[in-house]
């Protein structure tokens, strides 16, 4: 069991300081930690010309999206929704990737005018886009790789029913497309999933595009996506980075040196820069015994605020912050919607009374941005601690924030 620091801190601040000041549920994220873990992917592959993309759909507040600009990384956007968000964070056009899937042309071409790189995902799209744009703008592949990867099945995205990707047994198609449009193709990209531990998935997605790089001759960067594992216990498998930092650069430089030219490298870190940095607080409003020796402890939170261990079966660590030292007692951890809603079954807490705080950890990717009004439940406000200050970064939504574009027919 893990044991963590008496009072729980986040950014170095109490915890239950910050609860009790901004009030429960509350999204609380640590900005030393999101650094930290970009600064250590730098130098696992400081010896590239090495341009990382934010995954921005893991969290898309603002302040967040403005901090990881300033820390030098560029973004990673599947709407048009979140590259306006990019945008208006300060992120110049061209350091935005735009990676959709089954959206219109007018989606892409709606990006297109705002000057984001593109990445096209399928033939029928790639023609259209000919069409449209000939040799005049420039464009990334989405190729899918067939490496099956990723710790769920509902995130592994290259397998040989995906939808994601043009696959790779579909070249010759690809490079008719290009040719009769003379579309050039300035960038190669692949994900194969998230929650890869194995660095040989990765080493395997890359030789598909070092193959697939013989056939366009114009590229600037090759995209090797993202899906690097974070711990979410002791003792849990994550991806050794400095490990794939080393490997990826010996391949690369090979690469480039065969190539030609020096390309750049991208990748599209999601979870492994804002997993770790991210607490959902909830307090406990509920203690029920059951006949299974196991108490119920119902929180003021629930599924629509951290969908994540009900979706993927995701475990996430839960401390009782309250009363970190009392004797452990085993727990399920549930929130407050109307089917089942498990935040964590059978964990050993420090014995948890009502009112108690509680601590999810690794909250801070596909938690917010993945929560929704279901049961017309109000969205948690949000924190940014920085320099010992606790930010807010997004307000508590209230109760009229759910009649927002709804215009009231009476129809009888
Ligand atoms: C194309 C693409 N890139 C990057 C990511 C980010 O993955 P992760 O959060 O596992 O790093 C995803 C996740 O779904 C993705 O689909």
């Amino acid at each position: 069991m893990e044991t963590f620091s008496h009072p729980f801190l986040i950014g170095g601040m109490p915890a239950l300081s910050i609860a009790e000041k901004f009030g429960t549920p509350l999204y609380v994220y640590d900005a030393n930690i999101i650094e930290a873990q970009y600064h250590r992917l730098m130098s696992a592959f400081s010896e590239l010309n090495f341009k990382p993309k934010y995954a921005c759909k893991a969290n898309t507040n603002l302040s967040i999206l403005k901090f990881i600009l300033h820390l030098g990384c560029g973004l990673d956007t599947v709407s048009i929704q979140e590259v306006k968000l990019g945008i208006l964070a300060g992120f110049a056009p061209d350091n935005i990737i735009f990676t959709p899937n089954s959206v219109s042309i007018d989606e892409i071409v709606e990006a297109a005018a705002l000057g984001v790189r593109l990445n096209i995902d399928n033939l029928h799209i790639l023609n259209e886009f000919g069409i449209r744009y000939g040799n005049t703008k420039p464009v990334c592949i989405r190729l899918n790789p067939h490496i099956v990867a990723g710790g769920n099945i509902k995130i592994q995205t290259a397998h040989l029913g995906s939808k994601f990707g043009i696959s790779i047994h579909q070249i010759d198609d690809i490079i008719a497309i290009c040719q009769k449009h003379e579309i050039v193709i300035e960038g190669l990209h692949m994900h194969s999933g998230s929650d890869i531990k194995d660095v040989n998935s990765f080493l395997k997605g890359l030789e598909v595009l070092f193959d697939t790089a013989k056939y366009f001759s114009q590229l600037n960067y090759l995209d090797f996506g993202s899906g690097f594992k974070v711990a979410y216990k002791e003792d849990d498998a994550s991806t050794d980075i400095e490990q794939l930092g080393k490997e990826v650069c010996a391949r690369f430089n090979a690469f480039c040196k065969n190539y030609g030219k020096t390309l750049e490298l991208w990748c599209e870190p999601g979870k492994y820069l804002v997993s770790r940095s991210g607490y959902l607080l909830v307090n406990v409003n509920v203690l029920k015994a059951t006949a299974a020796n196991i108490t119920i402890a119902g929180v003021d939170s629930g599924l629509n605020h951290l969908i994540r261990p009900m979706m993927y079966d995701a475990y996430h660590e839960i401390v009782n912050i309250s009363n970190p030292s009392l004797e452990k007692h085993p727990y399920s951890v549930v929130g407050n919607i109307c089917e089942t809603d498990t935040f964590g079954t059978d964990r050993l807490l420090s014995e948890v009374r009502m009112g108690d705080t509680l601590a999810i950890l690794n909250a801070g990717a596909y938690g917010f941005s993945m929560s929704s009004n279901y049961n017309s439940r109000l969205k948690p406000a949000e924190i940014m601690v920085y320099k010992g200050k606790a930010h807010l970064i997004r307000q508590r939504q209230v109760f009229e924030d759910l009649l927002l574009h709804q215009p009231q027919v009476d129809f009888l």
